[in-house]
């Protein structure tokens, strides 16, 4: 059965009764607790509590004729189940997984944001980059169990997002429609044979094998922030790979957020393990170029003039 915001409560109340997650529980309502594109999320409030639902389809939610693999609700469940337990306190916990359906059911966080918000603030404190470190830090010392999922279709579909289209020229998305000029500036990025070279060569390692378990979208859109407290969701994308990449995908939204280069030190002090610094670089440098110059565009409200300058240090990063 395939849910959504307008499926009536008392069936929703009876689709749990069924799969034995409710007992004598009244669904009162159902909404929608965030803004998502991918699956449909809805939070569901009881007589008693309420929970979130989150069903994957075989598509893009909000973009029904974009394909998208359904068991990345599954790679979702796993890694839940693989965490470490100290991090049960800045994440949802599940209560219940339905393979068939492609249905989980979480804890509620509550009424919160994303830290989307960040990117108009223009800043980020210490102690925030801090928490969000540590946290990716615990994240990526959890042992990935054996049946891990490889998530490789979906990351498939996101290595196109990152390091194919955003590099061609005629990939059918005309950038002026987000700011007139853009397309002009994107231009000699999606020229540069040179640069584009390494970006394919780091779309390899995205797509190779790695032993360290990552979020796989570690940015202000995975950052839930409620009473002073940051949490984090959403982890559809991860799979076992190099740690480089969350780390580099952070420091390019510090950068981003901040229009500064030193968040990469920032982060890269803070992370306790060995890395690979110029592989951060790297993923950190196409992610900033791939969010001002690709389809997947962020809330970042830059002039022409600032998003140059991103880019130029984007490409500086990925061509050290
Ligand atoms: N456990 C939770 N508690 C409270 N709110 C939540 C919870 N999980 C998700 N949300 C809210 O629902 C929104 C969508 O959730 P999520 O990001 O997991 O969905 P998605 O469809 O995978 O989104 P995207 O398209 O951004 O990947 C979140 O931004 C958040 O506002
Ligand atoms: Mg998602």
């Amino acid at each position: 059965m395939l849910i959504d915001q307008h499926t009536a409560a008392k069936d929703i109340q009876r689709l749990l009764s069924d799969l034995g997650w409710i007992e004598d529980e009244v669904v009162d309502k159902v909404t929608i607790p965030g803004e998502g594109n991918m699956n449909v999320v809805l939070r569901v409030h009881t007589d008693h509590r309420s929970f979130i639902l989150k069903q994957s389809r075989s598509y893009v939610n909000k973009y029904p004729t974009l394909e998208a693999p359904i068991d990345r609700i599954e790679t979702e469940y796993h890694f839940y189940q693989a965490l470490d337990p100290g991090l049960k306190k800045v994440m949802p916990k599940v209560l219940a997984y339905n393979e068939d359906m492609h249905l989980m059911m979480m804890t509620d966080l509550g009424d919160c944001s994303d830290l989307s918000t960040l990117y108009n603030k223009r800043e980020i404190s210490a102690d925030q980059i801090e928490e969000l470190v540590t946290t990716l830090v615990k994240i990526h010392e959890s042992a990935v169990p054996n049946n891990y999922p490889g998530n490789l279709a979906l990351r498939k579909l996101n290595h196109q997002h990152i390091f194919q289209l955003p590099f061609i020229e005629d990939n059918g998305f005309d950038l002026d429609d987000i700011q007139n000029g853009l397309e002009e500036l994107s231009l000699p990025f999606k020229k540069n044979t040179e640069l584009k070279s390494v970006v394919e060569h780091l779309g390899e390692r995205y797509l190779g094998t790695g032993s360290v378990l990552l979020h796989g979208d570690y940015y202000p859109g995975s950052w839930m922030q409620s009473n002073g407290d940051i949490y984090v969701i959403d982890p559809e994308f991860s799979f076992a790979g190099p740690a480089e990449f969350d780390l580099g995908v952070m420091a390019a939204h510090l950068i981003m957020i901040t229009s500064k280069a030193e968040n990469l030190n920032a982060v890269k002090r803070l992370y306790a393990h060995d890395h690979d610094s110029k592989l951060i670089d790297q993923f950190a440098g196409v992610e900033i170029l791939r969010r001002i110059i690709g389809l997947a565009q962020l809330p970042l409200s830059r002039s022409l003039k600032e998003k140059t300058r991103l880019l130029k240090i984007a490409e500086g990063l990925v061509n050290l």
